[in-house]
C-alpha cells in the first residue's frame, strides 16, 4: 500500500505546519482516507457533563479544585436518566458520561450504578466513560457494568511538559498506566492532548502523534488549548488562529497515520472559529459530541473561556450539529454505535 505520510518526526512537523494550498491538500487527503477506510458516516456521542466536582488542580482547567468562584453541581440520577432519554429519542446511538475526577467510593459506586441502570433501560445505547484516573479494579467494575469505551486524555506525551501543566500530586506515569489498564480490561481506549498548551513545542505535538500510534490507541479526542481566567496558566503567546490551524492539521495528520481509528471533531475547535467543528470533519474526523447537559448546568462546566453552546438546549444542539454535518456533505449516522474499527482489528490481531 502506498504510504500516506512520512512518519519521521521531521515529516510530521512539516505536515503540522502546512499552510495555504499544502494545508488544503492535506485535509482533502485525510478526508479521502477517512471515507475510504471508514465511510462518510459521522457518529454521535451525546455528552452528559454530570458533575463539575473535581479533586484535581490541573493548571489549565476551569473546573480545577482551587477555582472557588465556580458553583459546583452534581446531577441526580434522574437528571442523568432524563438526558439519556433525550439521546435515546434523538437516536444518538452513544453517550459519553463525563465529570470532574473523584476516587471516592460514593462517586465510583454512583457511576457503576448509573451505567447498570442505563444499560438495563437502554441496551442499545453505547456508553463511553470519561471520569479520569481510577484504580484498575474500579475500571473493571465500570466495564462489567456495561461501559465499553473510555476516554482519558494524556494531555501531552512528554513527561516534563506534563509536569509543567499539572500539580505535583499528579503523575504522567500513573496516567499512562491507566491507559494500559483500560486496554487490558477490554475497553476501546481513547486519549488525546491539548493543542497549543503553554510550554508546548511543535516537536511535542509530533511526538504526541507518535504516542497515539505506538500505543495503538482506538480513539482520539484532541482540541486546541484555550486560556481560562480562573487558572494560574496564562499563555502570553496564545494565538487562536494558529491553534485552530494546528488543531486541524493534527487531526488530518493523525488520520493519515491511523486510517481506521475514531477521531472526534471537538467543541473547543468551535470556540476558536464558528465553523471549527465542520473544519474538523473536513480534516478527517468522524465523531461529534453534541452536548446534552441540561442548560442550567452548562455555564458551570466551562473548562475554558467562551465555550460554545452554553445557552443552548439539547434540542438546539441536535439540530445545529446535524446541519453542520450535512453542510460538509457527510452523513449523520443516527442510531449506530460507531465503534472504533481499529479496536476490532487490534483485538483480532491479539495486540
Ligand atoms: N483548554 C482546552 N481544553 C481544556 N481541557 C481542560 N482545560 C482546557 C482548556 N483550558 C480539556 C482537557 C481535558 C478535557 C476534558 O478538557 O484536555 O482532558
Amino acid at each position: 500500500m502506498e504510504k500516506e505520510i512520512n512518519i519521521s518526526k521531521e515529516g510530521l512537523i512539516k505536515s503540522l505546519e502546512a499552510k495555504g494550498t499544502d494545508q488544503e491538500e492535506l485535509h482533502k487527503k485525510a478526508a479521502e482516507v477517512r471515507d475510504k477506510n471508514l465511510s462518510k458516516n459521522v457518529y454521535f456521542r451525546g455528552i452528559i457533563e454530570f458533575s463539575n466536582v473535581c479533586q484535581n488542580d490541573c493548571l489549565y482547567c476551569g473546573i480545577r479544585k482551587s477555582n472557588k468562584k465556580l458553583k459546583r453541581y452534581s446531577m441526580t440520577k434522574q437528571e442523568i436518566l432524563d438526558s439519556v432519554e433525550f439521546c435515546n429519542k434523538a437516536n444518538y446511538g452513544s453517550i459519553v458520561l463525563q465529570s470532574g475526577e473523584s476516587q471516592t467510593k460514593q462517586f465510583t459506586d454512583f457511576v457503576t450504578d448509573i451505567i447498570k441502570t442505563i444499560k438495563k433501560k437502554y441496551p442499545n445505547i453505547g456508553i463511553t466513560l470519561c471520569v479520569g484516573e481510577q484504580k484498575k479494579e474500579i475500571y473493571k467494575k465500570f466495564f462489567e457494568a456495561g461501559a465499553h469505551r473510555y476516554l482519558l486524555r494524556i494531555e501531552t506525551s512528554n513527561e516534563e511538559h506534563y509536569n509543567k501543566l499539572h500539580p505535583k500530586d499528579m503523575s504522567f506515569k500513573n496516567r499512562r498506566q491507566c491507559l494500559i489498564d483500560l486496554k487490558d480490561i477490554g475497553f476501546q481506549v481513547g486519549t488525546g492532548v491539548m493543542i497549543g498548551s503553554p510550554f508546548q513545542t511543535i516537536e511535542n505535538l509530533a511526538e504526541d502523534l507518535l504516542f497515539f500510534k505506538e500505543n495503538d490507541i482506538d480513539m482520539v479526542g484532541m482540541g486546541p488549548y484555550i486560556p481560562c481566567d480562573e487558572t494560574p496558566l496564562k499563555n502570553p503567546n496564545h494565538n487562536p488562529e494558529k491553534n485552530l490551524n494546528l488543531g486541524l492539521n493534527m487531526i488530518a495528520t493523525l488520520r493519515l497515520m491511523m486510517p481506521d481509528i475514531n477521531i472526534a471533531s471537538t467543541t473547543a475547535l468551535q470556540a476558536l472559529n464558528p465553523i471549527g467543528r465542520e473544519l474538523g470533519l473536513k480534516a478527517g474526523a468522524n465523531v461529534i459530541m453534541p452536548i446534552v447537559t441540561p442548560t442550567k448546568y452548562r455555564e458551570n462546566y466551562q473548562l475554558y473561556q467562551d465555550k460554545p453552546c452554553i445557552n443552548e438546549s439539547s434540542e438546539d444542539c441536535m439540530h445545529c450539529i446535524t446541519r453542520r454535518i450535512r453542510s460538509v456533505n457527510l452523513n449523520p449516522a443516527f442510531g449506530g454505535w460507531g465503534d472504533s474499527k481499529h479496536f476490532f482489528k487490534r483485538v483480532k490481531d491479539g495486540s
